[in-house]
């Protein structure tokens, strides 16, 4: 860890900052990802380098090699690197088909893979990726990792396909969309936590709190990332605004807005719920979240899944792995994109 790295998490202010920086091994994974997802065919290539450079946060390898070092300090660096490497490229090729499927012009600010290479270039590009990710964990031979990796891609395949077959429904309960947020989003970072874990050779007990703590962070990392999607800075995010809506995907958002509508305006809601909205209409319904306090009230999910990630870190050993995973707790709350 750099003494820079240091400074910064003994500054609280600063905490939120040290995502970029989290750790060495977030940088220097880079180059894994690149030497291990280069491809021959030239299309494939280009769709997979225009998802590498296109930036991204690369939480995941730091949640890897992150719930590692809070058990231990002296796990192989280059394993966790190959397995963070790995768990960001099934993450990249999900995004690839997420974009597909969302039929989504923009990600990061840039047309998505889709629109500039095509469905049917990105869907299979994303497969390769998926298949060198699995090679990956071929070469690592640990059958466990292997079991606990295939198991999370299949559940957030899952929730991908449970999050399409409601859409459309104003009506959504709670229930049923945090199990899809927990399959499709909040089970994959649980399992870059728990992989961590094992590859640190932790204890049963110290692999369950590193995964609860995955699960918890993904929870509210998921409902901050559908709230910016009404309320976040397009430039930031990359994204327009309000895409939920327009596809008729319910998020926490409008699920807390509903019992605040008068039925007038529930219906007017309903009907440009996942059909024709202008720009307008899409600033009215934004204005109601905010004012009738939805926003806030998904906020306050977040930041309990939050607490409840920092929670489960307490019967780890104090180290600055473990610190900096309780700051990743702050960033994912504080995050603009
Ligand atoms: C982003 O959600 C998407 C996911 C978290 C999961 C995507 C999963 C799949 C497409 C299925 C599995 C695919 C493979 C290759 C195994 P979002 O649409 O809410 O977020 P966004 O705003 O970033 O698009
Ligand atoms: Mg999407």
């Amino acid at each position: 860890m750099t003494p820079e790295t240091l400074n910064l998490l003994a500054d609280p202010r600063a905490r939120a900052e040290l995502l970029s920086r989290v750790s060495d091994e977030v940088n220097e994974i880079e180059s894994v990802i690149r030497d291990a997802s280069s491809s021959r065919s030239e299309t494939v290539d280009r769709v997979i380098q225009h998802t590498l450079t296109a930036g991204g946060k690369r939480l995941r390898p730091a949640f890897v090699s992150l719930s590692a070092k809070t058990i231990r300090d002296d796990v192989d660096v280059d394993r966790l690197r190959k397995l963070g490497a790995c768990m960001e490229m099934i993450h990249m090729a999900t995004l690839i088909h997420d974009d597909v499927i969302d039929n989504a012009a923009t990600r990061r600010g840039r047309p998505t893979a889709s629109v500039e290479f095509g469905n049917t270039a990105s869907i299979l590009s994303g497969d390769v990726l998926l298949a060198r990710a699995m090679s990956i964990l071929a070469d690592d031979e640990d059958i466990p990792v292997i079991r606990v990796v295939a198991n999370a891609v299949a559940e957030m395949a899952e929730g991908e396909v449970e999050e399409l077959e409601v859409r459309g429904d104003f009506d959504l309960d709670t229930d049923a969309h945090f199990g899809i947020l927990q399959k499709k989003t909040a089970g994959f970072i649980r399992c870059c936590c728990q992989i961590g874990a094992m590859a640190a050779g932790g204890t049963k007990e110290q692999v369950e709190a590193l995964s609860e703590y995955g699960n918890h962070i993904g929870l509210a990392f998921q409902i901050v990332d559908d709230l910016l999607d009404y309320r976040g800075d397009k430039a930031k995010t990359g994204k327009p605004i309000a895409t939920d809506f327009r596809e008729g995907q319910a998020t926490l958002p409008l699920i807390f807005l509903r019992e605040k509508l008068s039925p007038a305006e529930s219906q007017i809601a309903r009907r440009r719920f996942g059909g024709t909205v202008n720009d307008d209409e899409i600033r009215m319904i934004c204005d109601w979240m905010e004012t009738r306090g939805a926003f806030d009230q998904s906020m306050n999910r977040a930041i309990h899944h939050a607490e409840a990630a920092k929670d489960s870190l307490r019967s780890l050993p104090v180290t600055l792995a473990r610190d900096m995973l309780e700051a990743v707790g702050d960033y994912v709350l504080s995050r603009q994109h």
